[in-house]
């Protein structure tokens, strides 16, 4: 039964139009917006959700989109307290805190999507790592040699830090904070593989891997695009490369949520090949 079911009791036609037909589950923490019109029957609301979840101890009302670069929204608490909670993905768990650092689970998939492509004995980068899912999930469900994540919010950093130790990954996974226009240009050797799940685009990034892929090395590429430039988009996205010389076969291109009315994040798989 969906949310507006459960309060069609309670609530008047009109308020039941202003309740938002989603909201997202981590761990026990729910994440929801409540528009101001409504606010009066938050506690309703919170109702309504601990009726059909059971086992949520704390209710946030997102009141800012997700922003600036460590792309964390503003939240206010409209039942429970505790902010931190911990999930469970693909058989790894998480310390996340959504008041403090980036997570989202409906990229979850995606992850799993990564870590399956990984082969054994990789050495991979991961950019803008987060609290850690990408390079946690690969170095569980695949064998690579070594995966390097690098992050710059240190609360995030702090719980990527943790994640590890919880899943028993510490020989495989460092954690690098810092600024990856820093960091990346120190690190030695190059990669098999690296991802750029960017806070914005990866475009502003792509002249960092320049010297770190050979022929044959993976690069999955995030970014935003509209819906109706999407069938341009493998082209583009060859072309940017090209112009800091590497050049990319795109292997896949994957639709991987929205971010506004037509305009969707991207999943684009590349193979350098030259
Ligand atoms: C969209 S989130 C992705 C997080 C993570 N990969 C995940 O899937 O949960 C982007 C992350 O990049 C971090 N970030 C932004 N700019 C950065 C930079 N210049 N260097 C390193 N990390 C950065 C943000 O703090 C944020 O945690």
């Amino acid at each position: 039964m969906s949310l507006k079911e459960l309060l069609k009791d309670r609530l008047s036609d009109e308020e039941i139009k202003l309740v938002r037909r989603s909201f997202e589950i981590i761990g026990d923490v729910v994440v929801i917006e409540i528009p101001d019109e409504i606010m009066h029957c938050k506690d309703d609301i919170v109702e309504a959700i601990l009726k059909r979840h059971k086992h949520v101890k704390t209710v946030l009302r997102k009141i800012g989109e997700v922003n600036g670069v460590y792309r964390v929204a503003k939240y206010e608490i409209v039942y429970g307290g505790k902010t931190e909670t911990v999930v469970k993905e693909h058989g790894c768990r998480f310390i996340v805190d959504p008041t403090k650092a980036y997570y989202s689970v409906k990229l979850s998939g995606e992850r799993e999507r990564i870590a399956k492509l990984v082969r054994e004995g990789e050495r991979v980068l991961v950019m803008f790592a987060g609290v850690g899912p990408y390079p946690i999930l690969i170095a569980r469900l695949a064998k690579p040699r070594e995966v390097i994540g690098i992050e710059l919010n240190p609360n995030a950093v702090e719980y990527f830090k943790q994640n590890v130790k919880l899943n028993k990954v510490q020989d495989i996974v460092k954690v690098i904070e810092g600024d990856v226009n820093d960091v990346v240009p120190r690190l030695s050797g190059k990669f098999d593989r690296i991802l750029m799940p960017a806070p914005y685009s990866a475009e502003n990034f792509i002249h960092l891997l320049k010297g770190k892929v050979d022929k044959g090395s993976y690069v999955h590429y995030y970014t935003f695009e509209s819906e109706n430039e999407e069938e341009k988009l493998p082209e583009k996205i060859a072309s940017k490369f090209a112009e800091h010389e590497i050049n990319v076969e795109v292997l896949k291109l994957r639709k991987c949520g929205n971010f506004a009315p037509y305009v969707n994040r991207y999943a684009v798989d590349l193979e350098v090949v030259g």
